[in-house]
């Protein structure tokens, strides 16, 4: 191995696990679209670094695929905590209405009988007591988004609403499966879900849950190579 490819190689390694820093200009070097340099304006440089760098690059990418190619939809997070995921999926869709779902008081006591019932070995994370304007204030265009704040699903509550663009992010078994189960069928041709983390172990009520959808509907999937493995739905 040459070295050119060896400091390649580590350097990528870094990028991947959030330990360098380097400018955000290099953002517009990889993607060269004006989504991305949207992207690099906005948010300070170092801060694309510090998340998971390939999720946010293929957000960004789904997203220009929406948006160039015209389709139509609202946008959606199930599963939104602080609101980080969230306000990168606002800044890249400025004139949709956006849903927000989450109890923003963590995991429901139902979800959790649900893991364990079915003996999934989940790593329960601790997502309570989330205050609701602090999350919007973070977001670049909160006139846009509609708090759907309580138990999913029950916090529907009838909607009906076409999805061009949907995230979810619970890390539980049956919010993930109801999630597929709602949004699929309601996302537009040439709309996407991306589901987060799908392959770490510690999580496998969300690998259950797409799988089963997966199966059940024979809707097939993509998983992606970012740090917790998310997958993309496509319609
Ligand atoms: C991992 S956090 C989301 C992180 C966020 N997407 C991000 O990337 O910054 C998972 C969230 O899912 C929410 N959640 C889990 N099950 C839920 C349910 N049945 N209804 C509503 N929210 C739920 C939790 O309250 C928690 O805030």
């Amino acid at each position: 191995m040459s070295i050119v490819s060896r400091g390649y190689g580590v350097l990528h390694g870094c990028l991947q696990h959030g330990l360098m820093r380097v400018p955000a200009r290099k953002e517009i070097a990889y993607f060269g679209s004006a989504v991305n340099h949207h992207i690099s304006r906005t948010f300070p440089v170092g801060e694309i670094i510090t998340t998971d760098l390939a999720r946010v690059r293929s957000l960004n990418l789904l997203a220009r695929e929406v948006i160039e190619r015209n389709v139509t939809g609202e946008i959606a997070e199930l599963g939104v905590y602080r609101g980080d995921f969230a306000r990168r999926i606002s800044f890249l869709f400025p004139d949709r209405k956006f849903y927000l779902f989450d109890t923003f008081e963590g995991f429901d006591v139902r979800d959790l009988a649900s893991e364990s019932e079915q003996d999934l070995h989940t790593n329960f994370g601790n997502f309570s007591r989330v205050n609701v304007r602090t999350v919007l204030s973070k977001i670049p265009h909160p006139l846009q988004c509609i708090v759907k704040s309580g138990y999913f699903p029950e916090s529907l509550d009838g909607l009906e609403e076409n999805f061009s663009f949907v995230s979810i992010d619970t890390d539980l078994y049956k919010p993930t499966y109801e999630g597929l189960c709602y949004f699929y069928p309601r996302l537009s041709p040439g709309g996407y879900i991306m589901v987060h983390d799908y392959a770490p172990s510690r999580y496998q009520g969300v690998k259950k849950a797409v799988r089963q959808f997966s199966d059940e509907y024979k809707i097939p999937y993509t998983p992606l190579s970012d740090m917790n493995g998310s997958v993309v739905f496509g319609k």
